[in-house]
């Protein structure tokens, strides 16, 4: 059951992340004015200026902050004055493992009218869902580093997943594709043949739960490195994908390009039972800042799929049609910034007027 008004974190982030997302904004108000739901916002300045002026990234006390809003939308961040990976793992993975958003959901979809760089492939080929798990293996960090600088310098990082993080996200992903309910199929990518425990500990969740609680839904499995190979030949083999986390940072990579490249490509960081963050794929883009040229349809569709988390189906699935309807019209010339034919704002205006 939805609850009809809905308070927003906003953090508009660095470069082009205002613009796309006062685009994002437009579009969801124009669908809550037509299906008669409210939208608060709350804007934050979480980004690469806040730090170079504070040394500030995500405090503690903007988590505990963010945790009272009903979800989270991003524009980008990034920033050239500040060096890689500071603001990254300050912000974007300190929300994820703070706010418990366990679920990366990556929808890969080519609309109509959008150039993708697989040879005869179109919008029926490539409409695929994937779920990475978002709070676990590499990204904990779990391993250390001694003798750092000298020949005997040893690191490990370790893949490390429990079976209950595995579990709620392969629960996750058996609901999703019983509700997609497109060809029912959730495929689980992991590289079993050599990470034999880590890997096994996938496969027996997935295919456990799958035999018991799920038997409507079909099971497959492929290796990530084949599984790289199938999504540029034969995407149409996909309906939904379920994988670990650093599998699906690569995996998910190739998908934003093979359905038209980060202009489009949106993603949501999600705690189904806690405060989500949605956002472009796209980075801060700092050569296009303030010059109404980059695409905005991606912080548009990540909105989109902010509201359908929020409960608004209808709303989200407006913004759909409408987002489908503009491509598919041939207005939009390219989904590159600078080429679209029309500005960052024009677009926007585009897609509100036709939810
Ligand atoms: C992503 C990004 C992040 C990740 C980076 C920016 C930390 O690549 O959301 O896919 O690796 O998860
Ligand atoms: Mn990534």
């Amino acid at each position: 059951m939805s609850k009809r008004s809905y308070n927003i974190a906003v953090i508009p982030g660095d470069g082009t992340g205002p613009e796309v997302v006062n685009e994002g904004i437009k579009v969801m108000d124009a669908a809550a004015a037509k299906f008669g739901f409210s939208l608060n916002y709350q804007h934050f300045d979480f980004g690469g200026d806040r730090y170079l002026r504070t040394g500030e990234t995500l405090p503690d006390s903007a988590l505990t902050e963010l945790k009272k809003f009903d979800s989270i939308f991003l524009g980008a961040i990034g920033h050239p004055d500040v060096k890689p990976g500071i603001l990254e793992v300050g912000i974007l993975l300190k929300s994820r493992f703070a706010l418990d958003q366990y679920i990366n959901l990556r929808p890969v979809k080519l609309y109509p009218g959008v150039e993708t760089p697989l040879k005869d492939k179109g919008p029926d080929d490539i409409d695929f869902v994937v779920i990475r798990e978002n709070t676990g293996g590499i990204y904990t960090g779990v391993g250390g580093a001694v003798q750092v600088g000298t020949p005997y310098e040893v690191a490990t990082q370790v893949m490390i997943y429990s079976r209950a993080v595995v579990d709620r996200c392969i629960r996750y992903a058996y609901e999703y594709t019983r509700k997609r309910n497109r060809r029912k199929l959730l495929t689980l990518v992991h590289k079993c043949n050599v990470l034999t425990h880590a890997g096994d500990l996938w496969v027996r969740a997935h295919k456990e739960m799958g035999d018991s609680e799920y038997p409507d839904v079909k099971q497959d499995y492929n290796h990530v490195d084949a599984c790289n190979m199938w999504l540029v030949k034969s995407p149409e083999f996909y309906d939904v994908i379920v994988t670990e986390n650093l599998f699906g940072d690569i995996i998910t990579d190739l998908g934003a390009i093979i359905q038209g490249g980060l202009g489009i490509a949106a993603g949501g960081n999600i705690n189904p039972e806690g405060v989500s963050m949605f956002e472009p794929m796209g980075g801060s883009a700092p050569k296009y800042r303030g010059k109404n040229v980059i695409n905005p349809l991606a912080a548009i569709c990540a909105g989109g799929m902010m509201l359908d988390t929020l409960g608004e189906e209808n709303a989200a699935k407006a913004i759909d049609k409408s987002v489908t309807d503009i491509l598919s019209s041939g207005r939009i010339k390219s989904l590159a910034a600078g080429k679209m034919g029309m500005g960052t704002r024009e677009v926007g205006d585009l897609v509100a007027k036709g939810v």
